[in-house]
């Protein structure tokens, strides 16, 4: 069935062998897989390990990250992501009030998901964090829904360890009611309103801010775009920070926006589809995850936080 397969499709085929390691070393195998090859097969592994027989030796079924890895490739996709476990936020939180009452924001969780959803292709594992928003998780997902500003700094916190990236899109309440009401807020006959007392929420990239990852953060600024984003980015350990303007941006299917860096260099987009501007965040931080790769050299612009000199 699977070699009928193969000569009936004009697909790229890609042929990922598992098997004895004798079998493998074989030379009738070894002259198949060459004829194959000359023919524009690609094949993966297989690699060297423990095999199925309890022997050893060159047999083993390459890790799936990898074969993904060389699907994407042969499929044209970027496959920079591979292997990076990315924690997203998006969406909005919600601050209760009463049993039936919230103070809430219109993010509507696009740009945090078109972020997920791209990292997916481009290879990457992707957990997103999410407030309550009407989208439907992007396949693939390892989806945690949250609630609160509370909910969702508990979930980072336990994600962030062992990830790769931390990219914030979530637009996180800053103040939340200090007392919620156990009943319903009722009308008075007098007229009176009630005085509702605010408490700040933490701040959830503070919270991480030492935690040794590549950390992308959201400026949504009503004022004073850049240098309130660029006290952001550096108050907050960013590696980089996406600038947009509050009001068109957010709840918006599309948004221009503005890339900041640590070293001062400023990347201004065009007004783009927030699909469009994920693949554009996630160019910038396939460099910023191969920097971090590399051994920092001191002094150099391109340190991020948390690697100090
Ligand atoms: N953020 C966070 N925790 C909060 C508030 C915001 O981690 N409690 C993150 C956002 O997800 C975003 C970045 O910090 O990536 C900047 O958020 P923004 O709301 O623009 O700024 P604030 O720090 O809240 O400052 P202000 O509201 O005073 O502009």
């Amino acid at each position: 069935m699977v070699s009928l397969t193969a000569l009936a499709t004009p697909a790229p085929l890609v042929v990922a062998p598992a098997m004895n390691f004798q079998m493998w070393a074989h030379p009738a195998v070894q002259a198949n897989v060459e004829t194959l090859r000359a023919r524009g097969v690609r094949f993966v592994g297989p690699d060297i390990g423990p095999l199925a027989s309890g022997a050893s030796g060159q047999g083993r079924l390459v890790e799936m990250e990898r074969l993904f890895g060389e699907l994407l490739q042969v499929l044209g996709q970027a496959a920079d992501l591979v292997g990076r476990r990315i924690v997203v936020t998006a969406g909005g939180t919600q601050e209760p009030l009463d049993p039936v009452r919230y103070l809430g924001n219109r993010s509507s969780g696009t740009m945090g998901y078109a972020i997920a959803a791209a990292a997916i292709a481009r290879g990457a594992t992707v957990i997103l964090i999410s407030g309550p928003v009407a989208l439907a998780p992007p396949a693939r997902v390892e989806m945690v829904r949250v609630t609160t500003a509370a909910e969702m700094g508990a979930a980072v916190r336990a994600r962030v360890i062992g990830a790769d990236a931390l990219v914030m899109s979530a637009a996180v309440a800053d103040f939340r009611p200090a007392v919620v009401a156990d009943q319903k807020i009722k009308k008075t006959l007098d007229g009176s309103v009630p005085e509702i007392v605010f408490e700040r929420t933490d701040d959830i990239l503070l919270g991480v801010r030492e935690f040794p990852l590549v950390k992308i953060g959201f400026a949504a600024e009503t004022s004073d775009l850049i240098a309130n984003a660029r006290a952001k980015l550096a108050a907050k350990g960013l590696a980089m920070i996406v600038a947009n303007d509050a009001v068109a941006t957010i709840g918006a299917p599309d948004s221009s926006a503005t890339f900041l860096f640590p070293d001062g260099r400023v990347r201004t987009q065009p007004r783009l589809m927030k699909e469009a501007l994920a693949e554009r965040i996630l160019d910038e931080l396939g460099t910023l995850l191969t920097l971090s790769d590399m051994e920092p050299v001191p002094g150099s612009p391109l340190l991020r936080e948390g690697f100090s000199e």
